[in-house]
């Protein structure tokens, strides 16, 4: 080989190299995030909170995250897992996302969990409730909140106020299996009687049947816990079976007094206590804030479901810039650990269970300003999943 053909070689190679590089810079400027929702079918008043929260964290935002453009894409699974999974999928071999977030119900997020282990893809889970949800791949990370976390504050609450005998009723399903052991164990360490545990199918419930059941139970009190997007209904019936009347009153989960429907149950809805971690009412000037920015955007009032997918939108950003914008086990560990104001309050992604660790407020409704809000009249701090303390 002559020096000169030797020196040509190098430079195409050097060229080869340069052009190759580029075009990786290129295709790497921009990341990726799958987010599945129920925009359609029951649970799609979920999905409509959370597109919309995530919408305004990419305007607020900027949508750039570790120096690179994020791109969200969002898919609809009508709520059945066989679609969450698939679609789980696509979004991590063809899409090659950095993250997976959304997940509306628990079989959701547990039919996607081997898929997050597999691919090891972060997945934030903004909605699902379930305690166990978390064990189930070491990749998921919560920004919503579990059914034991917010059920033993309720509990408390009634068992020092009088009320002594408690019916409990709720849907079929991983969080409503929650609501009851945590919320029954809770109330009788307290004192209390668990009178009956009723429960209604998860589709399409029937709540007339069990109403009835709980008018001739005659407790103090029934505490519920419906998903998000059944309350108003419940509500509804529980009026017009005259159970108000007939002096039983209504504990819940926030859940069943959701932000979404709330303002519009009327006022067989004045005076439930209830717990949760999130309330559109809630005093700080972060909230404030964040109400006001999401109602001139979206047109409609933030729930819970909409502070998840906010929140879940922060953790995997400030994760994005800490590895700048690597993904796989870099961008998980950055997500672990996280500490800030949510418009909830303060909350911390706990680094050992990746669970998310929040005040929890005893609230009631009231009319302000003529709209009727859960108003927080006292707090819990800093609530660890007590589903994990076992
Ligand atoms: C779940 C869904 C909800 O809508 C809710 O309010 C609580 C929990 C769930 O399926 O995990």
């Amino acid at each position: 080989m002559t020096r000169r053909h030797h020196l040509f070689t190098l430079a195409t190679l050097a060229a080869g190299v340069l052009a190759l590089a580029s075009g990786a810079a290129r295709a790497e400027d921009s990341v990726k995030i799958g987010v599945i929702l129920p925009m359609t079918g029951p649970s799609a008043s979920t999905g409509r909170q959370i597109d919309a929260a995530i919408k305004l964290w990419l305007a607020q935002s900027g949508g750039k995250a570790g120096g690179k453009k994020v791109e969200v894409l969002i898919k609809d699974d009508a709520g059945v897992a066989d679609t969450t999974r698939r679609l789980a999928q696509e979004l991590v071999v063809n899409d090659k996302v950095v993250a997976l977030a959304g997940f509306g119900l628990t079989p959701l997020a547990l039919a996607t969990a081997p898929i997050a282990t597999q691919s090891k893809t972060p997945m934030v889970v903004m909605a699902a409730a379930t305690s166990i949800i978390t064990e189930a791949s070491p990749f998921i990370v919560r920004t919503s909140f579990t059914l034991p976390q917010v059920s033993i504050g309720i509990a408390e609450w009634a068992a020092k106020n009088k009320i002594r005998k408690v019916v409990t009723l709720v849907a079929d399903y991983g969080p409503g299996n929650d609501a009851e052991k945590f919320f029954s164990s809770q109330f009788q360490l307290n004192g209390g009687t668990v009178a009956e545990k009723l429960r209604t199918p998860l589709r399409s419930p029937d709540f007339a049947p069990v109403l009835q059941k709980v008018r001739d139970a005659a407790p103090d009190a029934l505490f519920v816990f419906l998903p998000s997007g059944q309350g108003a209904q419940f509500m509804k019936q529980f009026g017009e079976r005259g159970l108000d009347k007939a002096g039983i009153k209504l504990i819940a989960t926030g859940d069943v007094t959701d932000d979404d429907q709330l303002n519009d149950m009327g006022d067989v809805a004045l005076g439930v206590v209830n717990s949760h971690h999130y309330s559109a009412a809630h005093n700080s000037p972060a909230n404030k804030k964040f109400v006001a920015d999401f109602q001139a955007a979206a047109k409609f009032r933030p729930n819970f479901m909409a502070v998840g997918g906010y929140d879940g939108m922060r953790v995997i950003f400030k994760a994005l810039d800490a590895t700048k914008g690597a993904g796989g086990e870099p961008l998980l560990a950055a997500m672990k650990g996280q500490l800030f104001e949510s418009p909830r309050g303060p909350v911390l992604i706990d680094a050992q269970t990746r669970d998310i660790v929040q005040d929890v407020y005893i609230r009631k409704v009231e009319r302000v300003n003529g709209q009727l809000y859960n108003v927080e009249f006292d707090t819990l701090k800093a609530v660890k999943d007590p589903g994990k303390l076992k």
